[in-house]
């Protein structure tokens, strides 16, 4: 068992859960940010923090130059198994062409032409760019398939990438988009998603989810899919309230979803089911950006009480960064969140999105999951945007880059 002593930390951002403000729940609480700090990692996972100053000694040791140090980006919704490029239909976009659930059919044929080989080069790729980022904790979802077979494919696939330890989390999303060989057959197509489908793919992976929305899947056949996913021993998401009230809020509160994702479009009504329950809201900031849509409003949802993460939504359509960093900086500069608001959403915040205790923090006994920042002070992710801010990243204690 080795040891690694980390000295030189300007900022240490452990989010201790044990230090948590219940009076203020989304943001940072006292104690849970240290100024010149030390680190020791042993085994993969935190031992200790403290005052540089109280320092153990440990097998080896690492300056860091007065740093700061974030837990790694906890990234709870992205899209990174498929093949083809839809820079036209952004371009389009940005002269003025609304967004449609329909480009996903064009990614979907580009996928299911794609060898397994360049499916999982493609997909590792996307892997280490989001790593090289600082996200050491990452969900990806099929649903550029919509097959039983090529569905199962995008399963096997993220779930030979969790056990290899490149991805945590694999979601099954055959519930993205009716495809065209089912046009005017939605319920036929739901049939085959709920049964055969899902008996295939749901041994490969630990959630369901369903693109809940106008052009892809009404309320009814939401929860269809999500109630089979449930009977079959899957974890629920939701994509919902992106275009419109598209009813996924509801239903992903009745049905106990982990997560509802998007929430471009919500009432009162909506803040307030949101906040007296258990799941988790997530932003997407780069999505809105890329689609000009309404910000979601995670000022609003944070002041309501609800539970609020940020995700990167890395996808060919409508988001095409899994810059984590940058979500954070905009939820900073036009989303009115504090930095500590935003950071804690991008790491604690993903990590209950996934239902997850080791990953989002740095107290003793997380995965020792870091984010070292060329900057002395995490606030210049935001006072410095755009610029690369990333200069290590740490995942299980094994420096990544
Ligand atoms: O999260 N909303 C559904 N899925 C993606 C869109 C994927 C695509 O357009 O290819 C999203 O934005």
């Amino acid at each position: 068992m080795t040891s690694t002593l980390l000295t030189g930390l300007s900022e240490l951002w452990t989010l201790d859960p044990a230090l948590d403000d219940p009076g203020r729940p989304g943001d940072i609480a006292e104690g849970q940010v240290l100024r010149d700090a030390a680190l020791v990692i042993e085994d993969g996972v935190i031992a200790w923090t403290g005052p540089a100053a109280a320092a153990p000694s440990a097998d080896r040791a690492e300056d860091l130059g007065g740093r700061a140090v974030l837990p790694g980006w906890v990234d709870s919704h992205s899209h990174l198994i498929f093949d083809g490029d839809r820079a036209a239909e952004f371009e389009a976009r940005m002269a003025g062409q609304p967004y449609a659930a329909g480009g996903i059919g064009v990614t979907t044929e580009a996928t299911r032409a794609a060898s397994e080989e360049r499916l999982r080069d493609l997909t590792r790729a996307r892997i280490a760019e989001a790593r090289r980022g600082g996200t050491t904790c990452l969900e990806t979802k099929t649903g550029y398939g919509l097959s039983v077979e090529e569905e199962l494919r995008g399963a096997r696939l993220a779930s030979a990438l969790v056990a290899e330890g490149e991805l945590d989390e694999a979601t099954f999303l055959g519930a993205h988009l009716v495809p065209h060989e089912y046009t005017g057959r939605a319920e036929e197509y739901v049939d085959l998603v709920t049964g055969p489908m899902l008996a295939a793919v749901a041994p490969h992976v630990r959630w369901i989810d369903v693109f809940c929305e106008e052009g892809a899947f009404d309320p009814e056949q939401s929860e269809r899919v999500l109630c089979a996913g449930a009977e079959a021993g899957l974890g629920l998401r939701v994509h919902g309230h992106q275009l419109g009230r598209s009813g996924g809020v509801a239903l992903a509160v009745e049905l106990g979803a982990a997560s509802v994702d998007h929430l471009n479009h919500l009432d009162a009504a909506d803040l307030e089911q949101l906040a007296a329950s258990d799941t988790v809201a997530t932003v997407l900031p780069a999505c809105d950006l890329s689609t000009r849509a309404p910000l979601a409003p995670a000022r609003e949802l944070l002041d309501a009480g609800a539970r609020l993460a940020i995700a990167s939504n890395a996808n060919p359509g409508t988001s095409w960064t899994s810059s984590v960093s940058f979500c954070v900086t905009t939820a900073v500069l036009q989303m009115h969140l504090s930095l500590g608001e935003a950071v804690r959403a991008a790491t604690r915040g993903g990590a209950l999105a996934l239902r997850r205790e080791d990953v989002g923090h740095l107290a003793v006994g997380a995965r020792a999951d870091l984010h070292v920042l060329d900057a002395p002070a995490a606030i210049h992710l935001a006072y410095r945007p755009g610029m690369p801010l990333t200069h290590q990243v740490w995942r299980a204690g094994i420096r990544q880059r």
